[in-house]
């Protein structure tokens, strides 16, 4: 077992999106790759322990009764990339059935350094495996990793979790068209994504009982406090989950319960907020099962084969670069 990871250089960009994001003249808006410091990583790992949050358990299901049949489909020799790894325990299922054929290389993709060490930690024992960490953006990542790829290798992309749902729909197809440009023909991609369910479900899933999803969107203010030296009053701001019936998504956001004055010195920035303003946070959007067919062909990828959760539907189709 080897382990390692290449280390991301430091970066002005946090401070550039927030003051972007809180400026924009309608909608207040934070991107949602930044609730996932170190503390938002862990909250998020707790999210998917949550009984109303059935995403993460229905992944993994699938992973593990399928991981042979996915094996089954893919090339040979072949090298696994994961486009945010969180923890890994979900991958193992795929490693493990991957390593009973080859020796296997791995390379997580992730920004959060915290994740990335746990998923080494997680998967390190696994026989037969070599792993590369990269502390990356996730396209940056992928191509460091497709200029490794020996001769005749070909690559495995693991999206997992529904992560494409955190793009809205135009851009998550050109997100997969991107990936595929780095891949040649016969690399393969698992795609998982939350199928449709009913608004009560969504919300309950998006604003938890025990106030984690709260805590968990709540984070991006207490980060902008801790990094950019800002004064987010965190009580006076509330969680909200809500559902975009024509964007098929849920999206969360950040509403100011009072009329107030924040200031983020390390973004150069004051900002006004209305009593009732938002923040919009993140948006979750939900797919039908043939959905992810399109995506395959309008990205050039054909889906080989698809297996669905019945318990919570959640997909996981299995694309082949054409
Ligand atoms: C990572 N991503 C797919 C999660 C989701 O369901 O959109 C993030 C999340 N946000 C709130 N709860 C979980």
């Amino acid at each position: 077992m080897l382990t390692q990871s290449i280390v991301a250089s430091p970066t002005y960009e946090f401070a550039a999106d927030v003051r972007a994001g809180l400026t924009r003249p309608q909608q207040k808006e934070l991107l949602s790759k930044y609730l996932y410091d170190d503390v938002g990583s862990a909250l998020f790992e707790v999210i998917s322990f949550l009984p109303e949050y059935g995403l993460t358990r229905a992944d993994e299901r699938l992973l593990r009764r399928h991981a042979p049949d996915v094996v089954e489909f893919l090339p040979a020799p072949v090298a696994v990339a994961e486009l945010g790894s969180g923890s890994g325990k979900k991958t193992r299922w795929i490693l493990e059935a991957l390593c009973r054929r080859q020796r296997t290389s791995y390379y997580p993709i992730e920004i959060s350094h915290t994740a990335l060490a746990m998923c080494a930690r997680e998967l390190g024992d696994i026989d037969s495996i070599s792993i590369l960490g990269f502390e990356r953006e996730y396209l940056d990542g992928l191509l460091e990793v497709a200029a490794q790829r020996r001769h005749g290798q070909h690559l495995l992309v693991l999206f997992l979790g529904s992560t494409i749902g955190n793009f809205d729909r135009p851009a998550g197809v050109n997100f997969l068209r991107e990936v595929r440009h780095i891949l040649v023909p016969g690399d393969a991609m698992l795609l998982g994504t939350d199928l449709m369910k009913s608004n009560s479900q969504l919300i309950a899933a998006y604003d938890d009982q025990l106030g984690v999803t709260a805590a968990f969107n709540l984070n991006l203010l207490a980060r902008i406090n801790r990094e950019l030296d800002a004064d987010f009053d965190l009580s006076h701001f509330k969680h909200v989950a809500r559902i975009n019936h024509e964007a098929r998504s849920v999206e969360m956001h950040l509403l100011s319960t009072v009329q107030q004055t924040v200031t983020i010195p390390g973004a150069e920035l004051l900002v006004e907020f209305l009593e009732g303003e938002t923040i919009w946070t993140e948006s979750s959007h939900k797919y039908s099962a043939d959905e992810a067919f399109q995506l395959a062909r309008e990205s050039g990828f054909v889906c080989r084969a698809q297996w669905i959760d019945e318990e919570w539907p959640f997909a996981e189709s299995l694309l082949i670069a054409e």
